[in-house]
């Protein structure tokens, strides 16, 4: 990716990471506010952004099941295929500053995964356009360093308690200037930062373990990230597989995170009213393209005045849902060409019943 190529140092830190020995007091005590409440502020720009892949069509739809039974060599395989350019992302423009969240909306398959890596530096390949800029500057890695990424599938390990994994992972992740108490330190910090208090001494647990709840093992990946204190913190659907309350709740950290300088950005599949109000800015997604950017509270009053409004108050990621998939006005349309139907059909039911059953 070129955009994260360059190295930057904006505050002055080591390109080898963020030497708090040098610019800070070493006494433990002071090091959890240290890590939590330090916040290097980031607006990110995003500007016509878009990403192209290269898929291979085959003209013989079962290649891999005869690759597998030794029919034929891979190569002639690949050289029967047709390769097709298909566009995932287009001209997606936009902003997020610092203390707020921008909420990236759309239904599966519109893009937002693909958006979000975009805007983390994750995508590979060539078909990456566009410009994504840090604090008006390409993205180093002083910024990539303050960047944390919460994917859509948690990574734990089952067997590992909450605080087990939080230590673990501050072990591993924190700079070598701080010692292994001061980790440890951090890494309670964060888990009373993140309501994970209760559940520490819980195993993570799976499908087959029972551990921790869904709710709280989507904190645990959020506080895995929030170990690096970052300034930017991208999340793929956090709320998905949440009840509205679990779900709300985890709005409600995000809000409080954003509220410390953090600059906040999130996918969500179907975010209830309750979370809607809490974005401050909606990036609004359909097949790749930008439906909607700006203000939150503005989105309803922007569609009202291209001529899309819901027939009946709903809550707006519901009908922006339903614009991007294309079904605005579906369920109307759809009925009364169903009664047309039915009247035409009992109209000529009942001409044929009358020319049967009357008998002059
Ligand atoms: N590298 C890729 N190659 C082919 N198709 C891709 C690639 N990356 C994403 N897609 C396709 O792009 C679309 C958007 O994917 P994604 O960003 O995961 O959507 P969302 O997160 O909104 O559900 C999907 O149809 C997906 O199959
Ligand atoms: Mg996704």
């Amino acid at each position: 990716m070129p955009m994260f190529s360059g190295v930057e140092t904006p505050n002055g830190d080591s390109p080898d990471g963020p030497d708090q020995s040098k610019n800070h007091p070493r006494d433990p005590r002071d090091l959890p506010s240290l890590m939590l409440s330090s916040c290097y502020p980031i607006s990110l720009k995003f500007i016509d952004v878009g990403y192209r892949v290269k898929v291979e069509s085959k003209s013989k739809g079962s290649s891999n099941l005869r690759r597998i039974l030794g029919h034929g060599p891979d190569h002639q395989e690949s050289s029967s295929g047709n390769v097709q350019e298909r566009t995932i992302l287009s001209g997606i423009t936009g902003m997020a500053s610092p203390g707020e969240i921008l909420a990236v909306l759309g239904p599966s398959g519109s893009g937002k995964s693909t958006f979000l890596n975009a805007l983390a530096g994750r995508l590979q390949g060539q078909g990456f356009t566009g410009t994504i800029l840090a604090n008006n500057k390409r993205p180093g890695k002083q910024i990539m360093r303050r960047t944390g990424f919460v994917t859509q599938d948690d990574i734990l390990y089952p067997h590992l308690t909450v605080r087990e994994t939080l230590i673990f992972c501050s072990l591993l992740r924190l700079p070598k200037s701080l010692s292994k108490n001061e980790k440890t330190m951090v890494a309670e910090s964060v888990i009373s930062e993140l309501g994970l208090t209760k559940c520490e001494n819980t195993i993570i647990g799976n499908s087959f373990i029972r551990g921790v709840s869904g709710g709280e093992r989507k904190r645990v990946s959020i506080a895995h990230e929030m170990l690096i204190n970052p300034s930017l913190l991208i999340l793929d659907e956090p709320t998905s597989g949440l009840d509205s309350t679990a779900a709300h709740r985890l709005v409600l950290t995000l809000n409080s995170l954003a509220q410390k300088g953090k600059t906040i950005v999130t996918s969500m599949h179907q975010p209830s009213s309750r979370l809607y109000q809490m974005f401050d800015s909606v990036l609004v997604l359909s097949e790749g393209r930008c439906l909607y950017y700006g203000k939150g509270s503005e989105a309803m009053g922007y569609f009202e005045s291209v001529g899309y409004s819901p027939s009946f108050p709903m809550n707006p990621a519901d009908f922006f849902l339903d614009l991007a998939n294309g079904t605005y006005g579906f369920d109307s349309r759809f009925c009364l060409c169903l009664c047309c139907l039915l009247c035409v059909f009992l109209l000529i039911w009942s001409i044929q019943l009358m020319s049967t059953t009357w008998v002059p």
